[in-house]
């Protein structure tokens, strides 16, 4: 540790209005020059109101959600360890809204435990180095192909997001090309029920995606493949076929997108940074740099719990009956744990990140995660040793602040040689 916070009381900077949520917490007033939550300049650059909070109040009784928001990494560890945070209650609005089935996301305790523990045979370690070389082949096959489109590819459209359709496809042991362009699409429409304040109509069409979704798993499961970690998958005798599909659910919303902006950053990062770029080609010997790029870009930037009893986290406490969003990607910027936490730094390692969450909802992508993103950073810039990006600029958001995604960039396969100057 660098630098550490100086105390304060846990909503500093606060009035003494009436409890957010019925929390009893005082309402959060954020000083004119801090962009509030969910304002068009805090999607575009939330660094400047979570340095704030994190300095100021690091429990901040946010006063559109009635959220009370964590941003300090202490805090945030503490609060996603904390049995007495319920991933059910923090998620209870969500799934009811999105249609989305019972899994292991949304439960607690024994039930989290007894949903979570046969998916270990889907995407484990073991699992995912059975389906390695095939995935492996899959990327090449995709990556190889970039060079016959019309137009110079787009790294987040043309390459990220194909690329995260494919390790999900052979999870889900699809080999058929056309239930792959399904899959593809169904991956682009339920990206909708990640929307944390939709509108109604964003609500429907998010539940028209997942059920339309929760049918083609019905194809998907009719024929898998034996010997495949989905066919172990279905055969666990503790769990119902909708609970298998809660847990492909699960991966196509939480992994798809976070998968390919993973991706998308670290590329862009390695064309921005040639240390960046040598630990990618370093392939393996530099398995740091996918969690260095997942502290720094943070996809999935907080997740949210409700407080089944009162508790104390560092910085203060928490009443029962709040709602707590853990801001994981402002812990990943937390300058008292991360020294240049604003930087992607080559060479670190961040063993303490909470990119993937941390305690009993910790990713349980993680080795599907690790065995691909770097894998598949390292085939691009391996097979294409001249790629340079069209209009790499500094780095900016996509509007939108869940998922959280780096604009894209055009990719230059083979720049045309320099004319030289006269
Ligand atoms: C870079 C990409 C990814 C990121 C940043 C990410 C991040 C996260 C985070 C932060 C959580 C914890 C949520 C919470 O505590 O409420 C989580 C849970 C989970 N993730 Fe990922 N994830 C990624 C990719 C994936 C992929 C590819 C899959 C599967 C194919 C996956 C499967 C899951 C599952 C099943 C859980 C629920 C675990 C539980 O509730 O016990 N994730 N992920």
């Amino acid at each position: 540790m660098s630098t550490s916070h100086e105390t304060s009381a846990p909503s500093a900077g606060n009035s003494t209005a009436p409890g957010a949520g019925g929390s009893g917490m005082p309402i959060g007033r954020l000083p004119a020059h801090v962009p509030p939550f969910f304002s068009p300049a805090f999607a575009a650059d939330p660094g400047p109101t979570l340095a704030w909070l994190r300095e100021n109040s690091p429990i901040y009784a946010e006063p559109f959600s009635r959220m009370l928001v964590v941003t300090r990494h202490e805090d945030s560890e503490a609060a996603l360890r904390h049995p007495a945070l319920s991933a059910a209650g923090g998620q209870s609005d969500r799934s009811a809204r999105s249609g989305a089935p019972v899994t292991m996301l949304n439960t607690d305790g024994p039930d989290h435990d007894r949903l979570r523990r046969p998916a270990g045979q889907l995407l484990g370690p073991t699992a995912v180095r059975s389906i390695s070389t095939d995935l492996e082949a899959d990327l090449q096959a995709i990556i190889d192909g970039l060079v016959d489109l019309a137009e110079p590819p787009d790294l987040l459209t043309d390459v990220a997001e194909p690329l995260s359709t494919a390790v999900l496809a052979r999870l889900f042991a699809i080999e058929d090309p056309q239930a792959r362009v399904a899959l593809d699409a169904h991956a682009r429409a339920v990206q909708v029920t990640l929307n944390p304040v939709p509108d109604p109509r964003t609500a429907q069409a998010g539940q028209d995606a997942m059920a339309a979704f929760i049918e083609f798993l019905d194809e998907v499961l009719t024929d898998v493949p034996e010997g495949t970690p989905l066919a172990a998958l279905v055969a666990d005798p503790t769990l119902s076929r909708d609970e298998v599909k809660g847990v492909l659910s699960l991966c196509l919303v939480g992994g798809w997108s976070p998968w390919a902006d993973a991706l998308t950053s670290t590329v862009r990062a390695a064309l921005a940074d040639p240390a960046v770029a040598e630990r990618v080609l370093a392939g393996a010997q530099a398995p740091g740099l996918v969690e260095e790029v997942l502290r720094w870009h943070t996809p999935i930037p907080f997740v949210a719990r409700r407080a089944t009893s009162s508790l104390d986290l560092p910085s203060g406490s928490i009443p029962q009956g709040a709602m707590v969003l853990v801001h994981i990607g402002s812990a990943n910027r937390d300058g008292a744990v991360f020294e240049q936490a604003d930087e992607v730094v080559a060479q670190r390692i961040p063993r303490e990140h909470l990119a993937l969450g941390s305690g009993a909802h910790f990713c349980m992508g993680a080795a599907l995660i690790r065995a691909t993103a770097p894998s598949a950073a390292h085939r691009l810039l391996a097979t294409y040793p001249d790629l340079a990006a069209g209009d790499l600029g500094p780095v900016t958001w996509r509007t939108g602040i869940f998922p959280r995604s780096v604009e894209s960039t055009t990719l230059l396969l083979a720049p045309s040689p320099e004319v030289p100057s006269t």
